[in-house]
């Protein structure tokens, strides 16, 4: 059994260090941009409040009923309720979903990091839309620059999951999250001055449903699970530490207004860049925070100083997502397999780091390879659909089914510690007859659309 931290903010506080990471600030603009804007915007938001948060509920709750790694958290409660052994899948796959992730997640990283040297470099002052594009393009036809970052990346991950200090991202997140939201804020200023803050805030808000697709409903519920860092175990793993009489509800919904925050002011920064510089499509990609911003900081009092704070700050934040990101799978292998921290990060970390080099190739080398068995896309797309979109979401369901209908009432009472809250009950129903029903509508939906009409 583990030690329990100090109290429900140091649970917040190491949670949000998970969820609010490349997810917000890189993934949430450019799939929105990708997705034509309000629509997609709105169909994420209800995900978070209808799905995201309920099952997130769910999850903590798993982790602090087992107080173990996740595989050992659901073979506890599997037992508990007299269940089928085969439960305990949701902990295995949500070790595979975090190996997969982490390897492209390190790749992005990667490029943020190269980021801090960029723009300390100064080759951004003054720079033009056009330049900033250049750099990126030819960032991405590097291998060998971004086999280096990766790889280091992987490695600073590597030295804290091996360290073991998942308290002390609770440290980091505090003194992050507070420069994280000023420098976003900061952002948001220049994009009221200099952006075209109408184009981008109606691009954001104004609901244009006939862009959205099933396909992209399918996006927003899968980014709605990657941004809480949900599905997975990451917060299961959390949850084990969290006190034994702190609110579940009152907890969550906490970090999930913190991450929604975040993204939001994201977007709301980058997009106002966006629209004020015509060569820049909303739809760019991947690229699109690592163009847009540049030209912000090349153009801006300060803009070499607080550029390159920007993209340390993104890095941390990348950072202590992507420790919870193995921890489970590292947790798993100390408890049962007893082997020994360092031994068990370096298998974990080095799987990740080795599947993250098919994510780099993608952008150069493999460009061109997207065969069927990839889902007609190169590895670096297919490692993140098949785990936003599938793996989580499907972790997510069973987690909602699993707790929702199969775990005793009695249990549920106590853990919520709610007995006499109307909120429990509320909770309840959503996460036994809404979070699962959409869920499960939303992925057969697409899926079918996906595999049949292309
Ligand atoms: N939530 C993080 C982000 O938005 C990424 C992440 C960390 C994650 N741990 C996770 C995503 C577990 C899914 C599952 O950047």
């Amino acid at each position: 059994m583990h030690g329990v931290w100090g109290n429900r903010w140091t649970f917040i506080l190491a949670a949000t260090g998970s969820a609010v990471g490349l997810g917000n600030i890189w993934k949430f603009p450019y799939i929105t941009g990708e997705n034509g804007g309000g629509a997609f915007v709105l169909v994420y938001l209800v995900c978070i409040a209808l799905i995201g948060i309920p099952i997130m509920i769910a999850e903590v709750l798993l982790g602090r009923r087992g107080r173990m790694s996740p595989i050992n958290s659901m073979h506890f409660v599997t037992a508990e309720a007299n269940l089928n052994k085969a439960w305990t899948g949701i902990g295995w796959m949500g070790v595979l979903a975090g190996l997969f992730i982490m390897s492209f997640y390190s790749v992005v990283a990667g490029w943020a990091l190269h980021y801090v040297v960029t723009l300390a470099s100064g080759v951004f002052e003054g720079t033009t839309a056009e330049e900033a594009g250049k750099q990126f393009s030819d960032l991405l036809a590097n291998p060998t620059m971004l086999m280096l970052w990766h790889t280091l990346f992987a490695g600073m991950t590597a030295i804290i999951v091996a360290a073991g200090v998942t308290r002390g991202l609770a440290a980091v997140a505090k003194i992050l999250m507070p420069f994280l939201f000023l420098s976003l804020f900061i952002l948001l200023g220049y994009g009221v001055a200099k952006g075209d803050i109408a184009a981008g805030a109606d691009f954001l808000f104004a609901f244009r449903f006939d862009k959205l697709s099933a396909e992209a409903v399918l996006e927003a519920l899968g980014h709605a699970f990657f941004t809480l860092s949900l599905g997975m175990g990451a917060i299961m793993a959390y949850g084990a530490y969290m006190p034994a009489h702190a609110s579940l509800a009152k907890t969550v919904i906490t970090v999930g207004i913190l991450d929604t925050f975040v993204a939001l002011i994201a977007g709301m920064a980058i997009f106002p860049i966006v629209f004020a510089n015509p060569s820049i499509e909303p739809g760019a990609g991947p690229g699109l925070l690592f163009v847009s911003l540049p030209i912000a900081f090349g153009n801006m009092p300060g803009g070499l100083i607080f550029g390159t704070l920007f993209f340390v700050l993104v890095s941390v934040a990348a950072w202590s997502s992507a420790v919870s990101l193995i921890e489970p799978g590292v947790a798993w292998l100390v408890e049962s397999k007893k082997l020994n921290r360092l031994n068990a990060t370096f298998i974990f970390a080095g799987i990740a780091w080795l599947l993250g080099i098919s994510a780099l190739l993608s952008f150069n080398v493999l460009s061109d390879f997207t065969p069927l068995y990839l889902f007609n896309r190169t590895p670096f797309d297919f490692l993140d659909f098949i785990t936003a979109q599938i793996m989580l979401p499907l972790g997510g369901l069973f987690i909602a089914i699993f707790v929702g209908w199969l775990m005793s009432r009695k249990i549920l009472v106590k853990e919520m510690d709610a007995e006499t809250h109307p909120l429990f009950d509320i909770w309840l129903i959503i996460l036994r007859f809404v979070s699962p029903v959409l869920v499960a509508v939303v992925m057969i939906f697409a899926l079918y659309k996906i595999l049949f009409s292309s």
